[in-house]
């Protein structure tokens, strides 16, 4: 029992002692101070760039963290630079109403490696410059701090030393399309003839070039606006042929295949000619879409026995980027595939790019380390600038639009 006699009164229960005074042992300031023990960390944080339906703007979250230790079987990138694709924005176009989840945006990426699974030990180390594509539609995006990989599902590839990490970010998607498209095709060579509607897309401008430099094709003509003649000729094109001033595009063709000739006007105003070998073209491929240029194609395009073929990448239907949806042109195709193919003995088929095929990453990589082609970029823009980037991919775009990722 104590024996002071103000703790002696607290006790208010009969038979319970009151509580004992504290001994003094000095001012508090006595206590030492113990430092948390520092725990591991145990995810890796991230923000990526998310949306949730067409409706409303991409937002970032923070919610998606990586488990630490890594998988065996994965690979974390810390992602430096984006290319934006058409099919970003036709995913996006998919989802229509507000879910509750979101999903990522981007599908290619240029970044360094900052964890291994123990898998990939060997072969992959911290710190190594990479690029790839990680295609999961419905998924993440590569518009992330980090992105955890799995390479056996995910191409990835050293980045060629000579890009930065805009255009090692940005090359992959069109290059696979475009060099995947050309090797359907067989017996292209020296004195094959292509037509290129829309060269100055980023598939064109890929596909100009594989066909120059890799095919040793000589005469390509492009379809394009007046302010990108200049551009495709740099990067391949023999002659290019402005939509916007010649509204009759297959009437221009069917002239130019019989005679050789096309005429038209220079800067200043003033008539010109220019002439390639006459003959009607092997090979049209279509990265523009609609029904326009192939229903006419008999003027200008061999027929399917004597070899011609036409490739489209869009469709029956003009491209739209604020309509168009995520695999939703196999209907309208079938429909023109058989009017034109058994009606008109043309070889009409559409092409679709596989982005798990890892066949074509090294053949780009080398062509690009070597010079032999360019990855042209329109602009670049901060993922924080994705609605900018977005319309002005919609506007018309002369080659790659590029995101960078800010480090996190
Ligand atoms: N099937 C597949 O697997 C696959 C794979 C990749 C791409 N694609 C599709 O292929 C198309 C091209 O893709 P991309 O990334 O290369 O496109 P992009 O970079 O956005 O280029 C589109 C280009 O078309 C030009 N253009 C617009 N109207 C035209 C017309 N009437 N005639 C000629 N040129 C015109 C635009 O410039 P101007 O407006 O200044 O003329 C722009 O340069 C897209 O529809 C894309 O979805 C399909």
């Amino acid at each position: 029992m104590s024996s002071d006699p103000v703790l002696k009164n607290l006790s208010k229960l009969p038979g319970v002692e009151a509580p004992l005074a504290l001994k003094d042992e000095g001012p508090l300031s006595k206590l030492k101070r113990v430092g948390r023990p520092i725990r591991e960390l145990r995810k890796i944080p991230t923000k990526q760039l998310v949306f949730y339906s067409k409706n409303k703007e991409p937002t970032f979250t923070y919610d998606i963290k990586y488990k630490l230790p890594v998988k065996k079987h994965n690979i974390v990138i810390q992602v430096k630079a984006v290319g934006l694709n058409p099919v970003d924005l036709k995913i996006i176009n998919s989802y229509t109403s507000n879910f509750n989840s979101f999903r990522g945006i981007g599908r290619e990426y240029s970044g360094v490696i900052t964890h291994v699974g123990s898998d990939h030990a060997v072969e992959w180390k911290e710190g190594e410059e990479v690029c790839g594509i990680f295609f999961h539609p419905n998924g993440f995006g590569t518009l992330a701090s980090s992105i955890q990989i799995d390479p056996s599902v995910d191409s990835i590839i050293r980045k060629p030393k000579n890009l930065s990490f805009v255009t090692g970010g940005s090359w992959i998607y069109t290059f696979g399309a475009a060099y995947q498209l050309l090797n359907t095709v067989k017996n292209l060579n020296q004195s094959s003839r292509v037509l290129i509607n829309g060269g100055s897309s980023s598939v064109g401008l890929m596909l100009m070039q594989i066909l120059k430099t890799y095919f040793k094709v000589e005469d390509i003509v492009s379809i394009v606006a007046g302010s990108a003649l200049d551009l495709v000729k740099r990067y391949g094109t023999k002659l290019a042929i402005n939509y916007k001033v010649n509204p009759d595009i297959p009437h221009v063709l069917e002239v130019l295949t019989a005679t050789g000739i096309y005429k038209d006007f220079n800067p200043e105003g003033e008539p010109t000619d220019t002439s390639i070998n006459s003959g009607k073209f092997d090979l049209v491929i279509d990265c523009i879409g609609g029904y326009t240029l192939v229903e006419e194609s008999r003027k200008f395009l061999k027929s399917s026995s004597e070899g011609g073929k036409y490739i489209t990448l869009v469709g029956d239907v003009k491209y739209n980027y604020s309509k168009d949806i995520y695999n939703d042109w196999n209907g309208a195709f079938v429909n023109a595939r058989s009017m034109f193919g058994t009606a008109w003995s043309i070889n009409y088929t559409k092409f679709e790019f596989n982005p798990r095929d890892k066949e074509f990453l090294p053949v780009g990589a080398e062509m690009l380390e070597n010079g032999e082609i360019v990855n042209v970029i329109d602009s670049v823009y901060e993922w924080s600038s994705f609605t900018k980037a977005a319309k002005k991919l919609k506007a018309g775009a002369h080659g790659k639009i590029v995101l960078q990722v800010e480090d996190f």
